[in-house]
């Protein structure tokens, strides 16, 4: 697939199969995301990929956090909570590391982790396999970020939601660049 194609095609895609993604092509995505570019070679990216339980872990700890937030919830709107990560075969979440040196800028972390994240987005659209990503509370939650192993003030940007597209909808036309460009001759 040409470039263009998986940049054009690509859009989000929230409703999946439950068809699990073979490993290698999980694989596949992740050795996609980890050619992008990062400054100083700190490769910031922190990859957790959950399937299956793992799944189903996390969705535990995300209604676990939302039954802290608000106890008089009632079951349904926990159980609604817990079921958020079941609705794609496979999540990777996405975490940033620190810089460890004044010369490493945590923006400049942040901006190669988003980098890796849209490689894989494009590399799913290679691969025929629908993607979302999300983020949403769980994304600066503590419990979520102790599950998954990640420090308190290290960010999480997202959860790259893949599977196979339960319907493939109409490819929509973005706005283009042009109000959001100055060209300076
Ligand atoms: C940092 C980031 C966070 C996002 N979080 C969510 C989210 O929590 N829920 C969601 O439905 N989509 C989320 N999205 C996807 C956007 O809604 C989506 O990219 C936008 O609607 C444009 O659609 P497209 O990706 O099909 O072009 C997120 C995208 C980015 C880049």
């Amino acid at each position: 697939m040409n470039v263009y194609e998986a940049i054009f095609n690509r859009q989000s895609i929230g409703k999946m199969k439950s068809d699990p993604v073979a490993r290698e092509v999980i694989e596949r995505l992740l050795a996609a995301g980890v050619q992008a570019p990062n400054h100083y070679k700190v490769r910031p990216w922190r990859f957790i990929v959950l399937t299956g339980a793992g799944r189903e872990r996390i969705g535990q700890a995300m209604a676990e956090s939302f039954r802290k937030k608000f106890p008089e919830a009632p079951e349904e709107a926990l159980h609604k909570e817990a079921a958020k990560p079941l609705r794609a075969p496979v999540v990777i979440a996405v975490g940033v590391e620190k810089p460890t040196e004044p010369k490493v800028l945590e923006i400049e972390n942040i901006c190669a982790a988003a980098a890796a994240c849209q490689n894989i987005l494009l590399a799913a659209e290679g691969e025929g396999l629908a993607a979302i990503w999300r983020t949403g509370d769980a994304a600066r939650d503590p419990l979520v970020k102790s599950f998954l192993g990640l420090e308190q003030d290290q960010d999480l940007i997202g959860f790259l939601y893949i599977g196979y597209a339960e319907i493939l909808p109409e490819l929509k036309i973005r706005p283009g660049f042009e109000d959001r460009t100055v060209w300076l001759d």
